[in-house]
């Protein structure tokens, strides 16, 4: 079996020295003070994305303003952005905006205590609703935010991504088996202080850890190497496609790009911009594309072989159209060239643009 769960006698050892080293070395932050749920409930909306020492400034005045559940919810909404600015994913403001006022409306302004009714409310996921119940009633649930994947990870020297479908399903399994049915909340705030404190994603500081035995990436020398990223997302595809508008001696209209954005300052044929749409213009749409943008007159393209090429973030597929020049000047604020694709060679092109040129040899 890959990636082993540690047995019921190493999980008791790991869980005796967490603990242990929470009582010595835990953090005191305001919102282990009490059981009251609310300012837990804040706290933990607050570090869902941003870590302890951001958070502290904004927890204290957040609940300077809003003590109470009702006053949160009574307050206009822009109160509360207004609170969080600076802060950032500000869809956790509103989420807690809402929450608070369906607290008020669907359980006559007492914080829920299951499970399934934290849950229903916004803003709220599984390792949130865990990390509730149990810092707040000591309920036994087991939580898994970013810190404790990485603990986790690191424990099992697991060897693939923490977010794929299978490396979630040992993370929770592995979080679940770990968290003791009396302490879950110490247990929990304990483990997060690991993550924070001393299992940090760089250089955590194996040799000042309580795991540092128990941990299988500690052991095999490389904790840095887990979690192990994730794939990149493949490319995607995009299309478009470019005219060679070419007058009778053989020149070809170019244009500049503006500077700044994708392949700036450099030189292309007119066209639309990469899109997704697969399909290719038919030659009506492109004749009539050049008669309106440019104000010339070519007669029915023809399609040349499609061109590909591949940028940092996309794959592009160009759909070549060859228009015979018939009347007409672009206007002059396009910068247009008529372009000798045989004898200019000073001219800035990129790699796909000559690539499409080529289709006229
Ligand atoms: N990150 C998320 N919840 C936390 C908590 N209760 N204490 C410290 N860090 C946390």
């Amino acid at each position: 079996m890959p990636h082993p769960l540690p047995d019921e006698a190493t999980r008791r050892r790991l869980v005796t020295r967490l603990l242990e080293h929470y009582a010595q070395h835990g953090r005191d932050l305001p919102w282990r003070h009490g059981s009251d749920p609310y300012p837990i409930w804040v706290a933990e909306i607050m570090l869902q994305q941003t870590g302890v020492w951001t958070v502290l400034p904004y927890y204290e005045r957040f609940l300077e303003r809003f003590p109470t559940v009702a006053q949160l919810a009574e307050a206009p909404l822009e109160a509360v952005l207004s609170l969080w600015q600076g802060l950032g994913y500000y869809r956790r403001a509103s989420h807690l905006h809402a929450a608070a006022q369906r607290v008020m409306r669907e359980h006559q302004g007492r914080f829920p205590d299951t499970f399934d009714a934290l849950k229903q409310l916004p803003g709220i996921g599984e390792s949130t609703a865990g990390a509730i119940l149990a810092i707040a009633h000591g309920q036994h649930h087991a939580i898994l935010d970013g810190n404790v994947k990485r603990v986790l990870a690191r424990l099992l020297a697991l060897e693939i991504p923490t977010d794929s479908t299978p490396g979630k399903k040992r993370l929770w399994e592995c979080a679940r088996l770990l968290t003791p049915r009396d302490q879950a909340g110490h247990y929990a705030q304990a483990i997060m202080d690991l993550g924070a404190t001393i299992c940090k994603p760089t250089r955590p500081l194996c040799h000042a850890c309580p795991w540092n035995e128990g941990c299988a990436a500690c052991k095999n020398g490389h904790p840095e190497a887990h979690p192990v990223p994730k794939p990149r997302a493949p490319k995607p595809r995009k299309y478009q496609f470019q005219t060679l508008v070419v007058r009778p001696e053989g020149r070809v209209l170019m244009l500049p790009k503006a500077a700044g954005g994708l392949l700036g300052g450099l030189w292309h044929p007119p066209g639309d911009e990469p899109g997704p749409s697969a399909s290719p213009p038919n030659a009506e749409a492109v004749q009539a594309h050049l008669k309106e943008r440019f104000g010339i007159a070519v007669e029915l393209p023809i399609r040349l072989p499609e061109v590909e090429h591949t940028f940092t973030h996309f794959h592009l597929t160009v759909f070549p159209f060859l228009g015979a020049w018939l009347s007409g000047e672009p206007p002059v604020e396009t910068g247009y060239r008529w372009f000798d694709w045989r004898e200019d060679t000073a001219l800035p092109i990129a790699t796909l643009h000559r690539k499409v040129l080529k289709r006229l040899s």
